[in-house]
């Protein structure tokens, strides 16, 4: 892992974050010339997180108990599984999933991307990967010149995927489903982690995804109901 020496942390409202996780800013930039210090992967991890978090929600903070719970089990599975085999470095192999569901502007996406940001300062490493389900069929429809499979599998096998949006189109086609089932069955499977939102209401989702998607979600992932209504129309009046 490359070594990042500390640097200005202004304006990345980062101090929640670490307190979040009982840390300290000291903590995040301890200068001890480690590449593999907690310190220094939190440093890597919280980089390139930031590099996939839209400036949109580059500040955001999860506020949900059940985000932090499910934080902390990942951690927790990840720092057992370094201690039963060795290496230099915690990094996040399997655990739970979320569902958040909850109606457009509740709060889902903000929620998530503050949960990835918290993540990454814990010092533990996650390899993520971040789409919305929208973008994934396009990323996956067949076209000349691109290999569908091969960017199916930058999802499939990320450590941890956070898929935003699942169920938003009206219309499933058997295209939508088939990527819908290849994708969560193999995560069910392996036990990969993997945060979902959807704005599509509990008792319509097996509708939306199919039933072999809704029972393998319902064994994978903790629901979370996120109550309220629309942030964005309550900002604008
Ligand atoms: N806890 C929060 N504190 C401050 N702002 C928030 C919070 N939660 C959400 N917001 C803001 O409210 C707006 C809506 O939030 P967000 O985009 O997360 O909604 P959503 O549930 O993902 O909606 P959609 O279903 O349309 O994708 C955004 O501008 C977001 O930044
Ligand atoms: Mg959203």
């Amino acid at each position: 892992m490359q070594y990042i020496p500390p640097a200005n942390l202004r304006g990345h409202d980062i101090e929640p974050l670490l307190a979040a996780r009982g840390l300290t800013a000291d903590w995040f930039n301890l200068h001890d010339f480690d590449p593999h210090s907690t310190a220094n992967v939190a440093r890597n991890a919280y980089a390139e997180t930031m590099a996939k978090v839209p400036f949109h929600y580059r500040t955001a903070v999860a506020s949900l108990p059940q985000l932090r719970t499910w934080i902390d089990g990942l951690v927790a599975v990840a720092r057992e599984k370094q201690a039963e085999r060795g290496g230099p470095i915690a990094s996040i192999i399997n655990g739970p999933s979320l569902l958040l569901l909850g109606v457009c502007g509740v709060g889902k996406t903000h929620e998530a991307y503050g949960a990835m940001r918290e993540l990454a300062v814990s010092g533990v490493y996650a390899q993520w990967q971040v789409t919305t389900a929208a973008d994934l069929y396009a990323a996956l429809r067949p076209r000349y010149g691109v290999d569908s499979e091969a960017e199916f599998r930058k999802y499939r096998d990320a450590r941890l995927l956070f898929v935003d949006d699942l169920g938003a189109e009206r219309k499933p086609t058997e295209f939508t489903e088939e990527v819908n089932f290849r994708l969560i069955n193999h995560r069910y499977e392996h036990h990969m982690p993997t945060l979902l939102t959807s704005n599509v209401e509990p008792k319509q989702l097996a509708e939306r995804l199919g039933d072999r998607v809704t029972s393998r979600l319902a064994e994978m992932c903790e629901r979370i109901p996120m109550k309220g209504n629309d942030r964005r129309r309550r900002a604008a009046a």
